[in-house]
């Protein structure tokens, strides 16, 4: 059996004329630094910055040129000092732990719930010490993370919390958009996300303060920005984060299309969800009421049983077609750069060799790794086309497998 999946693409006609008109103009970027307007962008960054804030309902939208470049902000806009404590999901992209880094802080990896595979608060509240200052939660694979308990996890404490909604541009906890629950949060708008803009990101805050220093270390920390609370600017190592313009325009035409596209492939998911609860051995996503999901990725677990098939069945959907099928997931806590101390070298790695208070191995967050080395599978829905031919042929190829490696109750 051989299948072809159509690859999804959300950029078209208008995005073309943006592009265009853009180009026509001359104005590819007008980011100056210094004391002037024009510190916070061109007019294409400014206006799509405006939509965005109405459309999260945020008081700040900061686009900066990705959503790595974005943490990095984040974590320098925070009030840190090298040594602090941050505590992170291992179930993410590894540039939300490296955000941490980069301000020689500290990663502290909290374990992930079993369901939602986002952070669990209860690992989270055993991982707070005096020197944790922000806990970076990820609403991973678009499915958001149980932001009301990480708030009473953190109380009165002064520990921000950061969400990295990268692969949920478009999820709803509690009736509320995902990233702007948080203190401050944001998306990714790298070219496999649900919309992008080839490569992008956007910050999302009501806090003026973490707002004008995301703003600052977005271009060069410049600190002649006219500013009354110069404490509040010292010590800013700022980089060039900055979206040029034709990335800006593409990114408001994306964005008016964000819901409608959501909503259609929200539609087609559910569709294969209901078609493959009627294959035994599997678990699909349960959608709590009043939240919802945007799949950017399908997260599948296999029961126990089944667990010494996981790799032929991942193994045949690829030959069949479905490329985008894989075991596990990412444990970032097992990560060379980790374990091995790599990412500066012995000398320089931030909390150094004989710091023994610090550890990463396997066995620190049992849940993620259990997932990772023996059940899950993830189905990266985020590269298909998805209508109801690509559903027929999804389902196909699952039934195929299922028969072939006689998978019964
Ligand atoms: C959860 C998560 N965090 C961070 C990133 C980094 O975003 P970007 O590629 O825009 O830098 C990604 C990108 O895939 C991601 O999925």
């Amino acid at each position: 059996m051989k299948i072809k999946l159509k690859r999804y693409n959300s950029i078209g006609i208008e995005e073309l004329n943006a592009a265009k008109r853009v180009v026509s103009s001359g104005k590819l970027s007008e980011f100056v630094a210094g004391n002037s307007n024009d510190f916070f962008g061109g007019s294409n960054v400014k206006k799509f910055e405006k939509y965005l804030a109405k459309f999260y309902g945020v008081k700040y939208a900061i686009t900066v040129n990705s959503w790595t470049s974005g943490l990095i902000a984040i974590v320098g806009s925070l009030d840190i000092e090298p040594g602090d404590e941050i505590i992170v999901t291992p179930w993410t992209m590894c540039a939300t732990s490296t955000a941490i880094l980069h301000w020689n802080c500290i990663p502290v990896f909290a374990d992930i719930d079993e369901n939602t595979f986002n952070i669990d608060p209860n690992d989270v509240r055993k991982k707070i010490t005096s020197k944790t200052k922000a806990i970076i939660a990820a609403d991973i694979f678009g499915y958001p993370c149980d932001i009301d308990a990480l708030k009473k996890v953190v109380g009165r404490k002064k520990i921000k919390i950061i969400t990295d909604s990268a692969q949920a541009p478009y999820s709803f906890y509690k009736g509320r958009l995902t990233g702007t629950l948080s203190d401050i949060g944001g998306f990714s708008l790298n070219f496999h996300k649900i919309i992008n803009t080839g490569e992008g990101g956007i910050i999302v805050t009501n806090n003026d303060n973490l707002a004008k220093r995301a703003m600052l270390i977005r271009n060069h920390g410049e600190v002649r920005v006219n500013t009354k609370n110069k404490s509040v600017l010292s010590n800013i190592i700022g980089h060039n984060f900055r979206m040029g313009e034709i990335e800006a325009a593409i990114g408001l035409q994306q964005y008016k299309k964000l819901k409608m596209i959501v909503k259609n492939r929200t539609l087609m998911i559910n569709k294969l969800i209901i078609n493959l609860k009627k294959l035994p051995n599997m678990k699909l996503p349960k959608i709590q009421k009043n939240f919802s999901h945007n799949f950017y990725v399908l997260p599948i677990v296999l029961n126990k049983n089944i667990l010494n098939k996981r790799s032929t069945i991942v193994k045949l959907l690829r030959q069949i077609g479905i490329d985008g099928a894989n075991e596990g997931y990412v444990n970032l806590h097992t990560l060379p750069m980790f374990t091995q101390k790599i990412a500066y070298g012995k000398k320089h790695f931030p909390w150094s060799l004989s710091n023994k208070k610090y550890v990463y191995k396997k066995g620190i967050c049992k849940v993620a790794e259990e997932l990772h080395d023996k059940t899950f599978i993830s189905l990266e829905v985020c590269l298909y086309d998805l209508n109801k031919k690509t559903v027929n042929k999804l389902m196909k190829a699952f039934k195929f497998v299922w028969q072939k490696l006689k998978i019964e109750k």
